[in-house]
């Protein structure tokens, strides 16, 4: 909808609003710009709590933490400037009137002054299928002009970045460099004192930023404080002086690097400037594996001679790029339309960066690992309940990546560096440090990890047919499934991955997963010819089953429905471990349990979804209201899936994707205060495509 400035008395009753933004699919709380590893991930705040509705220009971008990383967009219409992106002081806004979110694109359309338009596209690519080009953390920002009214407007282009994109902290003093290659311009900017593998507020303190543009004549480039480079670009449109030698602190008359690009004029045929942004890191990742205490460089370095390679390969790369973003973006739209309509894809399409965008691949094409930060909950590496909610996007594009997010834990574990005989919670207490937990000491949650690992394993060799893996980890998967049958029918006193809601013991979902996790392991030893073992844990999990259904159930409430914990007959809660039963097939839960469940989970709906658990009368887990949409009946489904869509748009949280939120008022909880977002188990949106 576009507004125009009412003149006379309209104006004295509404505020002159040059512009109104449609939004599409949605307006999610956040608008993913660069979002291709955890150390490259900024956002744009656009929920009315900390954000400014989702406009381009007039807001600093910022790290999914919300910590500024400025990043401003100019454009110089004959002779005037305006704002495209940012918020630089005495610069009039551009107006922007659409964006758009695809699964690896934010597009904003801005009209300047009614003479031109301007879509500026932010291309994260997804290649889950190409390691080389998925390797890459570098970011497109593709920015295409042309004629509004028609005549012809002579224009220039201008962007930069802060120094704030290389620490955490702004009182570091940052250096920088300018330089040319293979006919691009670059900008490098890092941090003078490097601290490999260091992390303030969650920001990597090792490694360059790159901003670089095609090196084309009219094209200029300058460093200088930010006041200084911008109103050389308002009065001249171009940059004719030296570079900033003085390197000092990023917060010191705050440095920025800038690129000014001669459109000349531009009329009814469209011309476009294309922008990467990037980090590179030499050493990505300290594991603790099979031959001890080991740093893995990230996995771009096995392709690339060094930075400036693989810049110039990514920015030239982007007719390819871009053709497969196309085909990725079409396909989960296509597929999720399929699979249960356009809320749907709201969902899918918002995820599908925020889950990668945790991830970086990493060591050698000989031995790629990929690893995962457990984003703002605490920062934790490789956590096995943090892969598990996020794997179905994996298994829906590329399975292999769920081997490569397993094969550190075995490696670490098979090695012998964890004592316990349950499976481990994490390699390391905060990304990128895997170093693992020789003294025992994790968060423990046995029955869940065991249970993921076990039914991530089956559901890779499922869709892989890689049964080699099987034989190869059946030892400690077997030692694992020895712990399930120990303590799944009655599991003590522990936490689930819903760890925020505290111990408990009994817990009916937890049972769930050690009873289904025991009957994925008798379907792998039956894929590696272990039939006794087969017969035996088949037998157990039967067992076990016909005493949880009477254990976990009220049959007779009206209507019946699970329970939170045995002998809590009047608490229920959302049974998203039931997805695992249909996830790699073993079909041990009866088919009541689902009509159940489909028919209870409505009667306990609020504004914006079903609540995890009576543990708290509001919050809920995303991902696991879609683990539930995925084997409910249509009906029930779509009311989960519609329910979370109406609050993507609806929440004034600003905060990326966040997968906890209230369902009465959409927030984050306050008391007691969680702040989830950015998370990679936004994945689990994926949990319908995961199963066809
Ligand atoms: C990782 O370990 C190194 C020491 O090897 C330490 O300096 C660094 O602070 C650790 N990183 C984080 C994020 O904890
Ligand atoms: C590449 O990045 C590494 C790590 O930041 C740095 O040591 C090296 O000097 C960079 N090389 C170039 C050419 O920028
Ligand atoms: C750039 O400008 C130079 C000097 O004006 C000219 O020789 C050259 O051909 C131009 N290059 C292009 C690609 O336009
Ligand atoms: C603008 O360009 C003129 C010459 O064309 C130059 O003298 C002047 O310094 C430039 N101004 C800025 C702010 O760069
Ligand atoms: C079945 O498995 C349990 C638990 O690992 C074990 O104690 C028992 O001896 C096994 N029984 C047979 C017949 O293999
Ligand atoms: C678990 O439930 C069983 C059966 O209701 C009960 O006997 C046992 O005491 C419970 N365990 C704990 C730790 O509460
Ligand atoms: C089942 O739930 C109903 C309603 O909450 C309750 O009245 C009843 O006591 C429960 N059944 C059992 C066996 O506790
Ligand atoms: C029953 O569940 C509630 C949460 O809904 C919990 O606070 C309470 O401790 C549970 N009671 C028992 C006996 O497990």
């Amino acid at each position: 909808m576009l507004f125009t400035c009412l003149s006379g008395l309209g104006a004295l009753l509404l505020p002159c609003v040059t512009a109104q933004s449609t939004f599409t699919p949605a307006r999610p709380p956040s608008l993913p710009l660069a979002v291709k590893s955890p150390y490259l991930s900024t956002w744009f705040p656009a929920g009315s709590d900390g954000g400014n509705g989702g406009y381009l220009p007039g807001q600093w971008p910022s790290f999914w933490t919300g910590q500024t990383t400025g990043w401003t967009g100019l454009i110089r219409v004959d002779g005037k400037t305006f704002t495209w992106m940012g918020a630089p002081a005495n610069i009039e806004a551009a107006s922007q009137v659409a964006y758009e979110y695809t699964s690896t694109r934010s597009i904003f359309t801005i009209h300047v002054d009614d003479k031109v338009s301007l879509t500026v596209t932010f291309l994260s690519p997804l290649t889950p299928d190409d390691l080389k080009r998925q390797s890459l953390t570098f970011s497109y920002v593709r920015a295409e002009v042309v004629s509004l009214d028609g005549a012809e407007h002579e224009v220039q282009l201008y962007t930069d970045i802060s120094a704030e994109w290389v620490s955490g902290d702004v009182s570091a003093i940052a250096k920088w460099e300018y330089g040319k290659v293979d006919d691009i311009a670059y900008h490098r900017v890092y941090k003078q004192d490097q601290w490999e593998f260091g992390e303030v507020n969650d920001r990597a303190e090792w490694g360059s930023v790159y901003y670089a543009t095609d090196a084309v004549n009219g094209t200029t480039s300058l460093s200088g404080a930010d006041t200084h480079v911008r109103s050389a670009f308002v009065d001249n449109g171009t940059f004719e002086e030296a570079q900033d030698a003085n390197f000092r602190a990023i917060n010191d008359n705050w440095p920025v690097f800038a690129h000014a690009v001669e459109l000349g004029s531009v009329g009814s045929s469209s011309t476009s400037t294309l922008f990467t942004i990037g980090l590179c890191q030499d050493s990505a990742i300290q594991f603790l594996g099979k031959d001890g205490l080991v740093v893995l460089p990230p996995l771009w370095k096995s392709y690339f001679a060094d930075n400036l390679t693989a810049l110039s390969f990514f920015h030239k790369d982007f007719e390819t790029s871009s053709g497969l973003a196309y085909e990725l973006d079409n396909k989960i739209a296509d597929d999720s339309r399929a699979a249960a309509g356009e809320d749907y894809l709201i969902l899918t399409t918002l995820a599908a960066r925020q889950a990668f965008g945790a991830v970086q691949l990493v060591g050698t094409t000989d031995t790629p690992y990929v690893f995962l930060k457990e984003i703002s909950s605490n920062g934790n590496t490789q956590t096995i309940d943090v892969i598990y909610p996020a794997s179905p996007i994996f298994f829906y594009l590329n399975s292999e990546f769920v081997k490569l997010l397993l094969d550190p834990h075995f490696e670490n574990q098979e090695a012998g560096h964890y004592p316990n005989k349950w499976a481990m919670h994490d390699l390391g207490a905060h990304y990128p440090n895997a170093t693992g937990h020789t003294d025992g000491a994790d968060e423990a949650m046995p029955i869940e990890e065991c249970g993921n690992n076990i039914i991530m394993v089956l559901a890779y060799a499922q869709r892989s047919g890689n049964t080699d893996y099987l034989h190869q980890h059946y030892p400690i998967l077997k030692q694992w499934a020895e712990y399930l049958v120990e303590d799944s029918l009655y599991p003590a006193e522990q936490l689930s991955t819903d760890d925020f809601a505290g111990h408990l013991a009994n817990q009916t979902n937890l049972a769930l997963k050690g009873m289904i996790g025991l009957e994925a392991m008798s379907r792998i030893a039956t894929l590696v010819g272990e039939s006794g073992d087969a017969q035996n844990f088949t037998d157990i999990a039967h067992k076990y089953i016909d005493q949880w259904m009477e254990l976990g159930n009220n049959f007779s409430a009206d209507p019946p429905h699970s329970i939170l914990n045995y002998g809590n007959a009047s608490t229920h809660g959302l049974l998203y471990n039931l997805y695992n039963d249909k996830l790699v097939s073993t079909n041990l839960v009866p088919a009541s349990i689902y009509t159940q469940q489909s028919l209870y989970y409505p009667t306990v709906k609020e504004t914006y979804g079903v609540p995890l658990d009576t543990r708290n009368r509001f919050w809920t887990k995303a991902d696991w209201e879609v683990f539930c949409a995925a084997v409910a009946s249509e009906e029930t489904r779509d009311l989960f899936i519609g329910d979370l869509a109406r609050w993507v748009g609806e929440t004034t949280e600003s905060r990326p994707f966040t997968d906890l939120y209230m369902t009465d008022d959409g927030r984050h909880p306050v008391d007691p205060w969680v702040d989830f977002k950015a998370r990679p188990v936004v994945g689990g949106m994926f949990a319908l495509l995961a199963l066809q």
